[in-house]
């Protein structure tokens, strides 16, 4: 644990840092932005599998997400090329302009409650919201996760798990913590907030 909140409090002072360092004429994104409507959706509703919403993310997060993409630290084989082009304050502005949208509506079912019943075991035992905080809303470099896209949230929980996914090794020792069962009935529960 210590190791974890060590990671989690390193994250947050680095964010509040490079927040402060940001500059007040950050370049106007919505132009660029539509190019990553082709995939994250016109209307924030992501229109391929597997594809995460971005429209009301926290800031911190996307930012911190699309460093990691630009570096490699975070292996995707469509966002690296994307990303791999954008400055810093690029990075700043799309993490700002998508945080300020709406979350919007994808219309996923809420969890059967025998499925609602397993994640909220995990949930208890593993204590996501001491860090995705009430009903998995986030904050700063926090994600949010209630209403994310249930193909995506699933592939994020076994890409952690398997360190596939290798940016942040905390939450790959937590989702080593639960079994496969319990990250298929999360991902159906957080869909459905
Ligand atoms: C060709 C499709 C495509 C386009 C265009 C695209 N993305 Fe993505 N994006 C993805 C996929 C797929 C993922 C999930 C990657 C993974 O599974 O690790 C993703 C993930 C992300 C994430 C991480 C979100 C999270 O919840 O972790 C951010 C941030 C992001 N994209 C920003 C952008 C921005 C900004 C643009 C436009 C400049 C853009 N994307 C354009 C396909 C795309
Ligand atoms: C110690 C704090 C902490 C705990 C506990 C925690 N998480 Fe996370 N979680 C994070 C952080 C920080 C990130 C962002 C990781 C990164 O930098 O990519 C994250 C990312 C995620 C993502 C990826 C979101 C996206 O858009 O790609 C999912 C899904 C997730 N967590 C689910 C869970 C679930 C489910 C639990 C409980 C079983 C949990 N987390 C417990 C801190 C935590």
């Amino acid at each position: 644990m210590r190791r974890l909140i060590f990671f989690i409090v390193g994250a947050l002072a680095s964010w509040s840092a490079l927040a402060q360092a940001q500059p007040a004429d950050a370049p106007d994104i919505s132009d660029k932005a539509a190019l990553c409507s082709a995939c994250h959706g016109a209307a924030g509703v992501p229109t391929i599998a597997n594809v995460p919403v971005l429209w009301g993310q926290t800031e911190g997060y996307i930012y911190l997400q699309l460093k990691d993409l630009k570096n490699n630290v975070r292996a995707s084989p469509l966002m690296n090329g994307i990303a791999a082009g954008m400055s810093r304050d690029d990075m700043f502005a799309y993490a700002k302009y998508f945080a300020a949208k709406p979350w919007p509506n994808l219309n996923q079912p809420a969890a059967q409650s025998e499925v609602a019943r397993v994640a909220l075991v995990a949930n208890s035992s593993i204590g996501c919201t001491g860090c995705h905080l009430a009903n998995f809303q986030g904050n700063s470099s926090i994600p949010r996760l209630a209403g994310q896209k249930q193909s995506y949230l699933l592939a994020s929980m076994e890409a952690f798990r398997s360190r596939t996914r290798a940016n942040n090794p905390g939450m790959s020792d937590l989702m080593n913590a639960a079994s496969p069962e319990d990250l298929t009935a999360l991902a159906a529960y957080l869909a459905g907030l």
